[in-house]
């Protein structure tokens, strides 16, 4: 951390699911660090802070997207960095998984993501400047048994990053991807804890991810210090 406390001054980011967990310890430590945060959830903001502006926007829906841009746009005319952290996650076997949960991840997961940076990278062009971090999960490589959908989103997302590298990389913006561990949050709650600590047990650092963890790379990647990185995936833990 830069011990002045600005490490993101004079810049705004757009945080999805800024109300819990990752979102909500990644919007605190940018609104920490000198920067404004723009956050995207569909409930009620949790955050009290002079830099930070809340829109309720459903993600999974390109018409709330568009609109909670309209609101955004009144309170800024830039956006600098991008977090494309919201998602959902039911976890089931493929042939008793409803489809309306299945449907629902994809459109959240990797409909809301590439939504929010097609508007948010309009705004970009503007500024000639830009960063754009997609939240992966170690599911992509793991591949665990009942996370088809959730983990195909997730790879999506990669790929999503990766093409957007291209389109984008002229106008000065970078895509990338930061794949986590678990951490323990509502969503990781969700979950089997034994079946958690079993599957972090295995990986070659064997421990959950702490938000310092997390803080780090996204401080790298939103910074002028990764210009020349895009279209790139870093698995946390040793995950590949
Ligand atoms: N936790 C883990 O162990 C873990 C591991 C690997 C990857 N990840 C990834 O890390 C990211 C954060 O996960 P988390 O554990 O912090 O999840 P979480 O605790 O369940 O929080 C999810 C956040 O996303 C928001 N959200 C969900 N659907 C939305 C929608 N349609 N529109 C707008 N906002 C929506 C929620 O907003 P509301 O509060 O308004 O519902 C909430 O703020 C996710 O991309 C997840 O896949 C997490």
């Amino acid at each position: 951390m830069n011990p002045t406390g600005a490490t993101y001054a004079g810049k705004l980011a757009l945080i999805t699911g800024s109300r819990r967990g990752v979102g909500r310890l990644v919007a605190e430590h940018i609104l920490r660090n000198g920067g404004r945060v723009a956050g995207f959830a569909r409930g009620e903001s949790t955050i009290d802070h002079p830099g930070y502006h809340h829109f309720q926007v459903d993600i999974g829906d390109p018409a709330s997207v568009q609109q909670g841009f309209a609101a955004l746009k009144k309170v800024s005319d830039a956006v600098h960095i991008v977090i494309n952290n919201a998602a959902v996650l039911t976890s089931q076997y493929a042939m008793i998984m409803p489809p309306a949960q299945a449907q629902a991840m994809i459109n959240t997961n990797l409909m809301g993501a590439f939504m929010v940076s097609r508007e948010a990278s309009k705004l970009m062009r503007k500024g000639k400047w830009g960063r754009i971090i997609n939240i992966g999960s170690m599911a992509v490589s793991l591949e665990p048994i009942g996370d088809s959908v959730y983990a195909a989103c997730k790879a999506g997302l990669t790929t999503l990053a990766n093409v957007m590298a291209k389109e984008l990389a002229p106008l000065n913006i970078t895509c990338n991807t930061l794949s986590i561990t678990a951490i323990k949050t509502d969503m990781l709650a969700q979950l089997p804890g034994d079946k958690i600590d079993a599957v972090i047990a295995g990986l070659p650092i064997p421990r959950y991810a702490e938000p310092d963890d997390i803080f780090n790379i996204i401080d790298f990647l939103a910074s002028e210090r990764s210009a020349y990185i895009t279209a790139q995936t870093i698995y946390m833990g040793g995950v590949n």
